[in-house]
């Protein structure tokens, strides 16, 4: 099958090369043109194990291939996937103007009288009847268009390996022949389908965003009372997940969620219940407790320091909202590094692979170091924001060795207990007892 994809992001790209993968020809589209060349010469511009070698492997066998021209890549496909971001309007509402774009340069360029359009694109409840009048309201009066919502679940880090094992596909048609359609396209993969209308399609994707980000918040507030009541959240954690009814999965307590998804599409969730008079208050809790759980470790690290942290030496190991991407898209670390920043401290920041993106919203406010090491060297206080194998599987009796003074206030537990307490540090974690070195 012919399909273009709009928007080469996380979820655009992914899918792209993957539809190429299993043996559709597939047009990824992108307004930026720039990004779009760096892709022709078979480079990723973002950072996602196995994608690199999937779009040269793709382009090769000339079933993949990228567009910034929308004359070329509308004109002629059967499916055109939406996949353009819908970043957070002020009031935490999804902006539609790149969907509303797409819809438009459907309507002008596509030389066909039928296409089915695809929305992978977290929308509004109701955003795909839109897309199917703004692509009808210019469009010569032949065109029968048909809409889907096919909602993405990809972790960023995993996304390949999550497309090709993901738990469910779910498509939201008003119609068979378009449901049927999609089923055709994506049943290489071999996944169960799911059949909806289109807003409970809409509906699943915040649903299941939502519900994760619950579980986080739910365990963090845990965390949070385990510290009071002298109990530890990992013991916790674990009995808890093993209870087949709640499940293991994000129960890790630490410095909240972040990312792309969790954070925008909970305000969009609040805002869209809004609209229709409902007040959403469990999700506004748990957005709460997400936005206040940086501030919680940088509580615990002033009070080790001493009330601030001015003309101290202060090291933020791990930017990335999580392991294994560049992305820095509301991480914690930020809020960190800007409270930082504001208290006057010296900054030393270390992340394997998203220092580039660190630079851009940082310049030269803070130290990039190229090894933990160095990072941490004659610093007073150490935070660890994402959980990196680099740094968890750090040697840590160089805490002690190169630091000046030796505090780690750890927001992802990345180190036992049990092995912490045989150096003489202090150690903070979250849900769990700290430790405090002797002679302080
Ligand atoms: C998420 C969803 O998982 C995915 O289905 C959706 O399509 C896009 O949003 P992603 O943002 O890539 O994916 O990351 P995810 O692995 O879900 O982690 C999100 C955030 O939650 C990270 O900041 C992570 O550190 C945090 N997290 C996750 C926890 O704090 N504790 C956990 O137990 C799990």
């Amino acid at each position: 099958m012919n399909i273009t994809v709009a928007g080469t992001g996380y979820v655009g790209l992914v899918t792209g090369v993957s539809l190429a993968e299993i043996g559709h020809r597939v047009v990824c589209f992108d307004i930026d043109k720039e990004k779009v060349m760096t892709l022709m010469k078979g480079k990723s511009p973002i950072y996602e194990p196995g994608l690199e070698e999937m779009i040269i492997k793709n382009q090769t066998n000339e079933r993949l291939t990228f567009s910034f021209e929308p004359n070329i890549a509308y004109s002629n496909p059967d499916i055109i996937i939406i996949a353009v971001g819908t970043p957070g309007n002020s009031d935490g509402s999804a902006d539609l103007s790149y969907v509303k774009k797409v819809a438009k340069d459907i309507s002008k360029y596509l030389k066909k009288d039928k296409v089915t359009v695809v929305t992978k694109s977290t929308v509004s409840i109701g955003t795909n009847h839109k897309i199917k009048l703004w692509i009808e309201e210019d469009a010569n009066a032949d065109l029968k268009v048909d809409i889907v919502s096919n909602p993405e679940f990809l972790r960023e880090g995993t996304a390949i390996y999550d497309t090709f094992n993901g738990d469910r596909i779910v498509i939201g048609s008003e119609n068979e022949s378009a449901a049927k359609l999609l089923e055709d396209v994506y049943r290489p993969f071999n996944l169960p389908f799911v059949h909806t209308d289109i807003e409970s399609a809409e509906m699943i994707k915040y649903a299941s965003n939502a519900f994760l980000a619950t579980k986080i918040s739910f365990i963090n507030e845990i965390a949070n009372l385990c510290e009071k009541i002298g109990a530890n959240i990992e013991d916790v954690s674990k009995a808890v997940g093993m209870d087949r009814r709640i499940g293991s999965d994000f129960l890790q307590a630490g410095l909240g969620y972040g990312g792309s998804c969790f954070p925008k599409d909970t305000n969009a969730l609040v805002q869209l219940a809004g609209h229709v008079q409902h007040s959403f208050n469990l999700l506004e809790s748990v957005i709460e407790v997400n936005n206040k759980q940086p501030f919680l470790l940088l509580q615990k690290a002033r009070g080790i320091v001493g009330s601030s942290f001015k003309d101290k030496k202060v090291a933020v190991l791990g930017i990335a909202f999580k392991p294994n991407t560049d992305d820095i898209r509301e991480a914690a670390s930020l809020i960190l590094i800007k409270e930082l920043i504001k208290d006057k401290a010296i900054v030393n920041v270390f992340d394997p692979i998203a220092r580039h993106n660190v630079e851009k919203v940082f310049g030269d406010l803070v130290n990039y170091n190229e090894t933990i090491e160095e990072t941490i060297k004659d610093t007073e206080l150490v935070f660890i924001a994402t959980e990196w194998t680099q740094i968890k599987t750090f040697t840590i009796s160089k805490y002690k060795e190169l630091m000046k003074t030796p505090n780690v206030v750890d927001g992802r537990n990345c180190y036992s207990l049990q092995d912490m307490k045989k150096l003489d540090i202090t150690y903070a974690s979250v849900g769990r007892k700290t430790i405090i070195r002797e002679n302080v």
